[in-house]
């Protein structure tokens, strides 16, 4: 018997089973996460800024490679100060199929991703940023909707996917708020073509968040989350009871922003700290029962 694969565009793209992507979280996502995404059958990521060296890319890229050969994805600053260009020659090198472009012009890396058969997707938060990145020449879009974890948009995924969908007329994939196979299969009915899961996936045995910030995310429910630029210069989600007592953002190389705990929306659905692979396989198996529910509910055909 084989396993149950789902079928959209993304999975079509990338080679994986399941649309989900477990997303790249700074001072969070590491290798551990991303194997155990991996193996799952999603998409695990990694965000290159946490990795002060090329050298420490490269140790965790072989590490990741010693563990899995499925398809992994990173996000990737293309900004002067970063020295983005080693880094992305280096993410080339083992495989790297999936470049999330956040700050920076994707049109500096796009050439050579595609030469290595890769993609790469824009986060948006409006049409007209998708419309840009269309201009730019990537992909695919992700829409960063309200409540995400991170830096956060300020339309709900209800509104903002179709939206890009019709305007934009890229591959759209969803983040924000998404922990669930039902919130996933609202999502792909959308028409996005894959999920990112972050907050959630804080709460998981592999992340490298620390143990108060995972039960902070675990305790926490919507009313404890605010949305803030105070502390980056743009919206960004944050568990309120961290970042009390700063003003400003850090330099990126303090040690503390691990007191910043970081955390959208979805901290509502993260009941208990467990392995990232059963958060992924109970998505999906929600996500098939939803489906069935959904099918069940038309009548009269
Ligand atoms: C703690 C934390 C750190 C994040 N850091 C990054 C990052 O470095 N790069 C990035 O592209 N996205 C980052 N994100 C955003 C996620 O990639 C993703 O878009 C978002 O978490 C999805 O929304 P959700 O948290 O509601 O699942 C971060 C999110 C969180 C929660």
């Amino acid at each position: 018997m084989t396993a149950m694969k789902l079928d959209t565009e993304f999975t079509r793209m990338m080679g994986v089973d399941y649309p989900i992507i477990g997303a790249p979280m700074f001072l969070v996502s590491y290798e551990e996460l991303v194997v155990a995404v991996a193996e799952a059958g999603g998409l695990g990521a990694i965000p290159l800024p946490n990795f002060r060296t090329v050298d420490d890319l490269r140790r965790t890229l072989d590490k990741i490679r010693q563990k899995t050969d499925k398809p992994i994805g990173v996000n990737i600053h293309v900004s002067g100060k970063f020295e983005w260009k080693e880094r992305l020659a280096l993410c080339l090198d083992f495989g790297v199929k999936f470049f999330i472009s956040s700050l920076g012009d994707p049109r500096l890396i796009l050439d050579d991703v595609h030469a290595n058969g890769g993609q790469v997707f824009a986060d948006v938060i409006s049409v007209d940023q998708g419309l840009r990145a269309r201009d730019r020449g990537v992909d695919g879009l992700i829409a960063v909707a309200t409540g995400a974890g991170g830096h956060s948009g300020t339309a709900p995924t209800i509104i903002l996917v179709p939206h890009l969908i019709s305007k934009v007329g890229l591959p759209v994939i969803a983040a924000g708020g998404i922990s669930t196979g039902a919130q996933m299969a609202a999502a792909i009915g959308l028409g996005a073509c894959a999920v990112i899961v972050g907050t959630r996936l804080i709460a998981s045995t592999e992340s490298r968040a620390s143990d108060e910030y995972k039960q902070a995310v675990v305790a926490a429910g919507p009313e404890d989350i605010v949305c803030t630029d105070r502390i980056t210069g743009n919206p960004a989600t944050w568990l309120a009871e961290s970042i009390e007592k700063f003003d400003t953002m850090p330099d990126l190389r303090s040690k503390k922003w691990r007191e910043f705990w970081s955390a959208g929306l979805s901290v509502a659905q993260a009941g208990e700290i467990k392995p990232a692979g059963e958060i992924i396989r109970e998505m999906v198996t929600d996500y098939v029962s939803t489906c069935k529910k959904l099918g069940e509910s038309v009548r009269g055909l």
